[in-house]
């Protein structure tokens, strides 16, 4: 049974998700964000939040009074962004890791539960799912500082006796994803249509991609805590493509079916394809996707609408 958790990145969208979740399973819960895309709104009430950086072992050290377990979620979440900014990527992602792992000897810390990505792995040649094998040759450079923080999470539970699940999230959707031009395809067209814009489409539209929705991926985590087995990688998605083009028409179709998309170059970096074979987590960690897209964006839809006015729910944008 742990009774504190740490949630590093918990004012962002998935960090606060999965801050929201260990509080109803009756943890205490504290938030290490320094703020630089999370928000404080979003930390929800009864966690504590400390303004701090994952990269400062004085802010993680004070972070971790009490702590037994770690839920590490801070990074700098853009593969496009990595390709120019891969120094600033590497500082955060793979730095910012390593120093939460060198701050974790000598405390009460039992388990380290990692947020890893789909971007860890090689170009697939189709969208049939991938398994937790599968080749992993990331072709971005936000890819790699995943992958290595993965390796290194797992050789210092080899070396610590400190546990550690390393969980690959796919695309991520939900209420509260940060506002940027280059993460969450399902927020960046919704926004875009909410201004009566275009959405822009790079390439053909017809890359697929597993979208799970946010409060699966903070179920997972929670499998993740309560499990026994030592050590092991997890694929956190659904199982299920869906192209970029559907995704345009069913925000067309809840939003506005008059705008038309507009197609721009394809970004290098990205994977076509991507998409989870979830049969590992579900058979280990009993853990199964419950959420359907279809079902669930609509309330991406909402959020970001009353967002957007004045005094809304993540303070106007
Ligand atoms: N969103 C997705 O589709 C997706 C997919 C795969 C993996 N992930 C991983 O999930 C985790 C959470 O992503 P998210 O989508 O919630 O992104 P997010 O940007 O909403 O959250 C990341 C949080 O980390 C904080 N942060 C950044 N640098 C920090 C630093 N140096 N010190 C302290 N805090 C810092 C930010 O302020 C933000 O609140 C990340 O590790 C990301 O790589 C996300």
């Amino acid at each position: 049974m742990h009774r504190r958790a740490l949630v590093t990145g918990g004012a962002g969208f998935i960090g606060s998700h999965l801050a929201e979740a260990l509080l109803s399973e009756g943890l205490e819960v504290r938030v290490l964000d320094n703020l630089s895309m999370g928000k404080r709104e979003n930390v929800p009430d009864g966690a504590e939040l400390v303004e701090g950086d994952v990269c400062s072992a004085d802010d993680v050290r004070g972070s971790l009074k009490g702590v037994d377990i770690v839920f590490h979620e801070a990074a700098r979440v853009s593969i496009r962004s990595s390709i120019k900014e891969f120094y600033d990527d590497a500082e955060t992602n793979l730095m910012g890791t390593l120093n939460v792992l060198k701050c974790l000897p000598g405390t009460d810390v039992r388990k380290l539960v990692y947020a890893s990505s789909m971007a860890v792995y090689a170009e697939a040649p189709s969208p049939e799912p991938i398994n937790e094998t599968y080749a992993t040759v990331p072709i971005s450079p936000y890819g790699i500082s995943k992958l290595a923080s993965e390796m290194y999470c797992m050789q210092f539970s080899r070396t610590t006796g400190i546990d550690c699940h390393a969980l690959r999230y796919f695309n991520t959707y939900g209420p509260r994803q940060t506002p940027s031009p280059y993460v969450g395809v399902i927020t960046i067209f919704t926004h875009r249509l909410l201004d009566g814009e275009a959405p822009v489409i790079f390439g053909d539209g017809e890359q697929k991609r597993d979208f799970v929705y946010v409060g699966d991926i903070a179920r997972a985590n929670l499998a993740a805590m309560r499990s026994d087995i030592a050590r092991r990688i997890f694929n956190v998605g659904t199982g299920i493509p869906t192209s970029v083009n559907q995704i345009a028409k069913l925000l067309r179709g809840e939003i506005a079916p008059d705008i038309e998309v507009r197609h721009a170059d394809e970004h290098p970096g990205e994977l076509r394809y991507s998409v989870a074979d979830v049969s590992r987590i579900t058979r280990e960690l009993g853990f199964r996707p419950s959420t359907r897209l279809e079902e669930r964006i609509g309330e991406v839809v909402e959020f970001c609408r009353s967002s957007r006015q004045p005094g809304g729910e993540s303070g106007g944008s």
